[in-house]
């Protein structure tokens, strides 16, 4: 069986988000799976704004730089993620000594000095960067976050000027989710048109495509990639495809998951067979739209190696046992991942 990279050499890279102990030496079953299977990388967490900046004037760049190296070792394509988001963001970045919020002008700076600092670093061995991440409402309108309220709508504009200046030939990227659906997917499409529009730099949008067996339609990704390619290269940045059930709420379900339902949680000794068959069929038919339009895209990265790996074990309901990726616990590799390499 051909590897993944190797199936997908003509149509884009194929990509995977690590966490740190596979490219330490701590993880011996996911480390030679990365390095056979795929030509890109994404950091799961070592390069988030808490990860990288914990404390004011306080930098930590240990584990990005063994991210870099590895990746360089592998000669993989390096995708920094990520640089402006509301999440894993401490909170003293929005806020003076005295625990007040900052000015306009002490935020830009903040922001100025945390991208100049962090791109400015990587210069020339991080290829792309997701700049600003899940910005948007469902709606396809702004999002409410300490960002925007203290700097205003124009601080997508000025993170993404940071972010060219700091490393002119970089790609940066606009990154968010369910983007499939139609009103944020136009939200997007208006939001990087009008920052292009304004002498911008952004050069592609990642959809990070957390799928489920039911959603999205081909059809609902097809039209996005569409959408997407006209404003610049499309990528799948976080893609897996949760198989638990959800069956309301979400707040309705992690308090009966609390409470210890277990039809919320059906596959802890392993996906039944025709479960198997099932996944892999669904990443048949989401990797058929893919290849329709591989002229536009030019990543595709999984969120995790291994089934245990994956941040779906604990999102949105915690301690559940998933089995969104394309190889198991053990590392081996499932129906899925045959599937994928077949219908390249
Ligand atoms: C997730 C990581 O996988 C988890 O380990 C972490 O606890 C929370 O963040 N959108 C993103 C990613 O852009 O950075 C998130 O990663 C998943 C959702």
């Amino acid at each position: 069986m051909p590897t993944l990279k190797d199936a997908y050499a003509d149509a884009f890279l194929m990509g995977v988000a690590l966490n740190e102990r596979q490219y330490t030496d701590q993880d011996d079953r996911a480390r030679p799976i990365v390095a056979a299977q795929f030509n890109a990388i994404s950091p799961e967490n070592v390069m988030k704004w808490e990860s990288l900046h914990p404390e004011p004037g306080v930098y930590d760049f240990e584990g990005a730089d063994a991210y870099v190296e590895f990746g360089e070792a592998n000669d993989m394509w390096i995708l920094g993620h990520t640089l402006v988001w509301h999440s894993q963001t401490p909170r003293w970045v929005f806020q003076d000594e005295n625990g007040d919020p900052l000015t306009r002008e002490a935020l830009l700076a903040r922001m100025e000095d945390h991208i100049s600092t962090v791109v400015g670093r990587y210069r020339g061995r991080v290829d792309g960067w997701d700049v600003v991440n899940e910005a948007l409402n469902e709606d396809g309108t702004l999002r409410d976050s300490p960002w925007r309220r203290i700097i205003g709508d124009d601080y997508l504009e000025h993170a993404f000027r940071f972010a060219h200046a700091a490393d002119p030939d970089a790609e940066l990227y606009y990154n968010d989710y369910s983007l499939e659906n139609k009103p944020k997917r136009d939200g997007a499409v208006r939001l990087v048109r009008s920052l292009q529009d304004a002498g911008v730099r952004v050069t592609g949008i990642g959809t990070q495509l957390h799928a489920h067996m039911d959603w999205p339609t081909v059809a609902q990704l097809d039209s996005t990639i569409r959408a997407f390619a006209e404003v610049g290269d499309v990528m799948v940045t976080e893609l897996e495809i949760d198989v638990l059930p959800s069956r309301g709420s979400q707040s309705a379900d992690v308090s009966r998951r609390e409470e210890g339902a277990a039809d919320l949680d059906p596959y802890t000794d392993g996906l039944p067979p025709e479960m198997q068959q099932a996944l892999a069929d669904r990443y048949a038919e989401l990797f058929e739209v893919l290849l329709d339009h591989k002229d536009s895209i030019s990543r595709v990265t999984f969120w995790g190696v291994t089934d245990g790996d994956s941040w779906k074990n604990g999102f949105p309901i915690p301690g559940r046992t998933n089995h969104p990726l394309l190889f198991d616990r053990d590392g081996a590799p499932k129906p899925a991942f045959g599937a994928v390499v077949r219908v390249a």
